[in-house]
């Protein structure tokens, strides 16, 4: 720290004077190369429906969000987040549309690939939205987890999203031991291109709600805080970050995101790998809400909020908002 002599005053307003000046000393800029757009999925053709819950939001059919993402692509976002919703008469027990190599998730993959080949993909990793009992592993008959079993159906998952051409996997699972698992099957089968971007401290939150009414995944039973963490803790961040690391992690993931901006401080403090934040739908959805009854300016609130995860240390946001930001910052 420099000191000035007492007797000189300080200004630091100086700097602030005008919008030239405070754009040439901003720290942290917000750019479309930080934003991957999640996007839901459903079978049918010519469809198109709004999420309740996440106004601005929708399920496309897959020939929708071709098109979709050919704008999205325009826009420059360089990378998309993919889940499907998956109908009911699919789910079962153990997930096994999962990994069905002509699923939905698999066939979106292909098409996107054919269509609009320069956008990244990225394909989620977890049973929720293929098990009728919405939890993102294997569960036995008193409803405990079943994590080691889960593994085996995960790593079948992840090959056959590999198998349709994705180029990261995203494991949200939060089992023990899913990246090494995936990873060596992933390298065993010659997939060595194919990333990891790890839900490394992913927290049990209340702030996942409109996604679950997105996909129709809320769990049956019971909640999910056996395996996703517990929002009070932050060392045990550093600790799954670190495994996920040593598994073989490409990129590690902070979610929620608004809640927990000291989370993502210490994990971008404690690694040289690029570090993800997802601004999850229940952190959009009380954006849109207020904007709705006119009670905040959304725009600057989603440009505030997005910067402060940058601020925070994310180098890649996951927003619902990836589209609309785009557009602000043209
Ligand atoms: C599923 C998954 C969830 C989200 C992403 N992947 C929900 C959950 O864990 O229940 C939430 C994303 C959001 O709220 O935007 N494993």
């Amino acid at each position: 720290m420099s000191s000035q002599p007492l007797n000189l005053p300080q200004r630091p307003r100086r700097l602030r004077r005008t919008e030239t000046l405070r754009k040439m000393v901003r720290e942290t800029t917000l750019s479309v190369d930080d934003l991957i757009y999640p996007m839901f999925v459903m079978e049918g053709e010519e469809e198109k429906v709004e999420i309740a819950s996440m106004p601005g939001c929708y399920r496309y059919s897959l020939d929708l969000l071709l098109e979709e993402i050919a704008e999205v692509s325009r826009l420059g976002i360089n990378a998309v987040a993919l889940f499907p919703v998956i109908p009911e008469n699919q789910k079962d027990d153990t997930g096994t549309e999962s990994y069905n190599p002509e699923g939905l998730i698999q066939e979106t993959v292909k098409a996107i690939k054919k269509a609009v080949p320069e956008i990244l993909i990225i394909t989620d990793v977890a049973l929720d939205p293929f098990t009728t009992h919405g939890h993102d592993g294997l569960v036995d008959e008193n409803g405990k987890i079943l994590n080691d079993q889960t593994l085996e159906v995960l790593v079948k998952m992840a090959l056959s999203q590999a198998e349709a051409g994705t180029d990261f996997v995203a494991p949200s699972d939060m089992m023990d031991g899913r990246i090494g698992a995936i990873r060596t099957a992933l390298d065993a089968e010659g997939y060595i291109n194919v990333g990891i971007l790890a839900y490394s401290a992913k927290y049990a939150s209340a702030y996942y709600g409109p996604f679950r009414d997105a996909l129709d995944s809320a769990p049956k039973f019971g909640d999910k805080k056996t395996y996703q963490m517990d929002a009070a803790n932050a060392k045990e961040a550093l600790k799954e970050i670190e495994l996920d690391i040593a598994e073989g992690a490409d990129i590690i993931m902070v979610k929620p995101a608004l809640a927990y901006l000291d989370i993502i401080c210490q994990v971008k403090a404690a690694t040289n790998l690029p570090v993800a934040a997802y601004d999850v739908s229940g952190e959009y959805a009380m954006i849109k809400a207020a904007a709705q009854y006119g009670w905040i300016d959304e725009k600057k609130v989603i440009l505030e909020t997005l910067t402060s995860m940058k601020r925070a240390g994310a180098d890649l946001i996951l927003t619902y908002f990836a589209k609309e930001v785009a557009l602000m910052l043209m």
